[in-house]
């Protein structure tokens, strides 16, 4: 993809827990052009075994540290959600790109501090610098899918039915963390694959499944997009059997939808079968590589994010926003409101 980089972005990475150690290993085995020099974790010993992977790698002591070192010219974010929003701005103030892992913050307010932080840096000559891991724009499936919407394959888009379904729901979940944390991804591939933002939201909860606690799971979220197009979102953080995402457009001479992820359908003693991988770090295993690489090709092109922008990641939290209000009135429908105003 980068043959022709004669740039080499040095990398560094705050947080290396699941997705930071997962985004380290991708950045050093499978993406050209860029080198990891600086991991930190509020747990120096995580951080001490991630860096003791790649060769030449330091730890830093904090991410205030990691964010001023000169050996780092971009920073990738993937600790957890609620410190996205400060660490986002101190980047900001350092000129340093970032690839921040969703969501963008916990809170709209927070958004907002983020994507005024960087329209101030923009006023005064700075390049955007944010970007967003919403890493299904990067996925092959979803990639056709858009390529069938935009091209009005079968007619014009009526239905999109999407579905998210993991193993088991994290220590601590709830609710809100389900809507903010994971129904967030569908808040921004619906409006990306449909090129149509989305205008009402409306949440509903069926029986709750008895391993659940606390969590309403599943949770099924109703989303109204600007153009009238109505998305069911199932979901289902428990669902047990394996880690499993599905997306159908529904047109209006025909559908277009996610295959199986995995290529071999396998046909033996009278069953045919595939299998679900464990988690999200197997079934978008592509989409974070591409995703990492096209940030990382942008960078040394200096031609500026290509990913997710934040005021994606806004718009996002904004539906997320109008979701919740949702499950305060019993799931009435309420209208997503995108701030305009930044700080
Ligand atoms: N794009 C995706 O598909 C996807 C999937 C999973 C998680 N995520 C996001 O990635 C982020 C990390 O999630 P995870 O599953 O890896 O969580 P995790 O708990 O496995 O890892 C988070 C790490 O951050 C460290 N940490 C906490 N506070 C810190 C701080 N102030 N500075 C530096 N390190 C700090 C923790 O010690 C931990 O090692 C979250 O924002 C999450 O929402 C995205």
């Amino acid at each position: 993809l980068s043959k022709e980089n004669t740039v080499t972005i040095k990398i560094g990475v705050i947080g290396t827990g699941n997705m930071g150690a997962d985004h380290v290993n991708t950045l050093h085995r499978s993406v050209s052009g860029a080198t990891v020099t600086m991991v930190t974790d509020a747990d120096l010993d995580r951080a001490r075994e991630v860096a003791a992977a790649v060769p030449g790698a330091r730890v830093a002591r904090s991410a205030a540290e990691l964010i001023g070192q000169p050996e780092v010219d971009a920073i990738v974010i993937a600790s957890p959600d609620n410190t996205h929003a400060e660490l986002a701005i101190a980047a900001i103030r350092a000129g340093k790109a970032v690839m921040c892992e969703k969501p963008l913050a916990t809170t709209l307010d927070e958004c907002r501090h983020v994507v005024g932080a960087e329209d101030k840096a923009v006023a005064a000559g700075q390049r955007r610098l944010i970007s967003m891991g919403f890493m299904r724009r990067f996925d092959p499936g979803y990639v056709r899918l858009k390529a069938s919407v935009d091209a009005r394959a079968h007619g014009a888009p009526l239905l999109v039915h999407c579905t998210s379904r993991g193993v088991s729901a994290g220590p601590g979940a709830t609710t809100e963390l389900a809507i903010k944390g994971s129904a967030v991804h569908e808040f921004d591939i619906v409006p990306w694959l449909l090129s149509d933002p989305i205008a009402e939201v409306s949440w509903h909860a069926p029986c709750r499944s008895r391993s659940a606690g606390d969590l309403q799971d599943p949770q099924l979220l109703l989303l109204r997009t600007a153009n009238d197009v109505l998305v069911t979102v199932e979901t289902f953080l428990g669902a047990g059997y394996g880690y499993h995402i599905t997306c159908e457009v529904v047109s209006e001479r025909g559908t277009v939808a996610l295959a199986y992820h995995d290529t071999v359908i396998d046909n033996g003693d009278s069953r045919c079968f595939s299998t679900h991988p464990a988690d999200w770090r197997l079934r978008f295993a592509d989409a974070y590589r591409l995703e990492l690489q096209c940030w990382v090709d942008a960078l040394a092109a200096g031609t500026g994010p290509m990913l997710a922008t934040a005021r994606d990641g806004l718009e996002a939290a904004a539906v997320a926003e109008a979701a919740i209000a949702s499950t305060k009135t019993g799931g009435m429908p309420v209208a997503v409101q995108v701030p305009e105003q930044m700080p």
